[in-house]
């Protein structure tokens, strides 16, 4: 049996995530499209996996998968086997920021690919051999848009029905949603702005007066993995974001 399975845990809040399990005494597979990515995430890892009288090397996995397709999501959950528990943090909005007259209908479809219809084949492949619980990533935009992240936001939104209509038909499996703030990860330095900028024009605007770190929405997915009366779903972890 796995104990956890975490797809998109090469970076960000899944990388975040996967260190936190290695060190409440979980094993952890990880999951991606990029070998590089995994791998530097594994050795990344080794050091929190080297728990006094544990092989690192057997308590992290890495596979290689991009959930925006059938064959991989399938071969994935056939290499994985049982798992208790599994958190899906993958996204890849390239191109899909703008307003929506700049955007072209092959990043938008490539965002719903792999954040919406990735999610269901997760869900699909998953059923039967999860055990515990299946958890996503949406995210601010779905509840704060913007004009300028509109299928972003619409891709987040829809992870909530998602989430519900899986949370009946895995019963007693528990699927939820954790929806995160602004958090300094990788992607930011992908979107090509000046992030200090918004960072801080934002942290003196949010109640909790500073952005997220991948450790706060990592504490998320753990409280939601651990609490079994938790299911159908969304978790905010947004520093008050929807307040203001
Ligand atoms: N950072 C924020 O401020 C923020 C705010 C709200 C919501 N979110 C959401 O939170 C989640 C995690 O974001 P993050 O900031 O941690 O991002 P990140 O650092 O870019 O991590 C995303 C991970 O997903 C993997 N991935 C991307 N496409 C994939 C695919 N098709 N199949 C499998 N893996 C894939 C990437 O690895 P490969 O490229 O190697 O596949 C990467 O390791 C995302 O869903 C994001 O939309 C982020």
């Amino acid at each position: 049996m796995t104990d956890a399975l975490i797809i998109g845990g090469g970076s960000g809040m899944g990388l975040a995530l996967a260190r936190t399990l290695l060190a409440e005494h979980l094993d952890v597979t990880i999951a991606g499209r990029s070998a590089d990515r995994l791998a530097a995430a594994r050795a990344a890892l080794e050091p929190a996996a080297a728990a006094p009288g544990s092989a690192a090397a057997r308590r992290i996995r890495t596979l290689r998968a991009d959930i925006g397709r059938e064959e991989d999501v399938a071969e994935l959950f056939d290499a994985v086997g049982p798992v208790e528990h599994v958190v899906v943090t993958a996204a890849d909005v390239t191109g899909a920021y703008g307003r929506s007259a700049d955007i072209t209908a092959a990043a938008a479809r490539s965002v719903l690919d792999v954040k919406l219809l990735g999610a269901w084949l997760v869900g699909k492949y998953a059923a039967g051999r999860v055990t515990g619980s299946l958890t996503y990533t949406s995210g601010i935009n779905a509840y704060r848009p913007n004009g300028s992240n509109t299928i972003v936001a619409a891709a987040n939104g829809a992870l909530a029905s998602l989430a519900s209509g899986l949370a009946l038909e895995l019963a007693p499996v528990r699927v939820n949603v954790v929806s995160p703030g602004w958090v300094d990860t990788p992607v930011w330095d992908r979107l090509g702005m000046d992030k200090r900028a918004a960072f801080a024009d934002l942290a003196e605007r949010l109640p909790a007066r500073r952005i997220g770190t991948p450790e706060d929405i990592a504490q998320a997915f753990l409280s939601v993995l651990r609490n079994g009366f938790v299911t159908g779903t969304v978790l905010h972890v947004d520093g008050g974001h929807r307040l203001v």
